[in-house]
């Protein structure tokens, strides 16, 4: 199971990881056009901070086959480390999987509502596909449905094309897909530092606290 951070910021993924173990980042456009600096410098940073273990996708803007296959390869060139291009799952965009694929250029294909979406790309190539499970709901589907027909087709036909589980509004949300089997998650900062979080879990710790020191002359550390 694996998490990464969905964002940019590299001082908040730095901050982030001295306690989550992170597994990586993604980043779109939408999120890259939010963020301090450049595109070009925000996708620098993270891709000089991760490490060889961490992985990092970035999606291209372009929407014609000749354009992303030029973009996804500038993208390769100027970073000094592996990454897994973000393509839209279209026409142009499966074309431009199958021909990154055979050039050993990795893609993540981005986009997927549905199931069939889902085959698609695995049968282009695509080394993942991110199903986006709240926009999903939001569209009147049902992301539980669409998670576990997608994860029952790979093992069924044998795709090694992992799903990377994107757009999470609740850690609800988070938790049914790894029920579904789902190998990898890409969840917003604000859903990361909710991960641990819990109102209770502060309470009880305190009254160990205050417990120890009523008992301790005021102590509280031992030994
Ligand atoms: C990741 O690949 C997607 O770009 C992202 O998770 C979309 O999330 P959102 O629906 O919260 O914008």
């Amino acid at each position: 199971m694996k998490i990464l951070m969905d964002g940019s910021d590299a001082d908040v993924f730095r901050q982030l990881n001295e306690y989550l173990p992170l597994d990586g980042v993604t980043t779109n456009p939408s999120i890259l056009a939010k963020g301090k600096g450049t595109a070009e410098e925000q996708v620098l940073q993270l891709a000089d901070l991760l490490d060889k273990q961490q992985t990092l996708h970035v999606q291209v803007v372009s929407s014609k086959y000749e354009r992303m296959i030029e973009e996804a390869k500038r993208i390769s060139e100027a970073l000094s480390r592996d990454v897994f291009i973000k393509i839209p799952v279209s026409p142009d965009g499966l074309k431009a999987v199958r021909s990154l694929s055979e050039e050993g250029i990795r893609t993540t294909v981005t986009g997927v509502y549905t199931t069939m979406q889902a085959v698609m790309a695995a049968k282009a190539g695509a080394a993942y596909i991110a199903p986006y499970i709240n926009r999903i709901d939001l569209a009147h589907g049902d992301s539980e449905i669409v998670i576990s027909q997608i994860v029952q087709t790979y093992r069924t036909y044998g795709f090694s094309t992992k799903v990377l589980a994107a757009s999470f509004k609740n850690t609800r949300q988070v938790i049914s897909v790894m029920e579904a089997g789902v190998e990898e998650v890409t969840l917003s900062t604000d859903i990361l530092k909710n991960l641990i979080h819990h109102k209770e879990t502060e309470k009880s710790m305190e009254a160990f606290t205050e417990d120890f020191a009523s008992r301790f002359e005021n102590r509280n550390e031992m030994f």
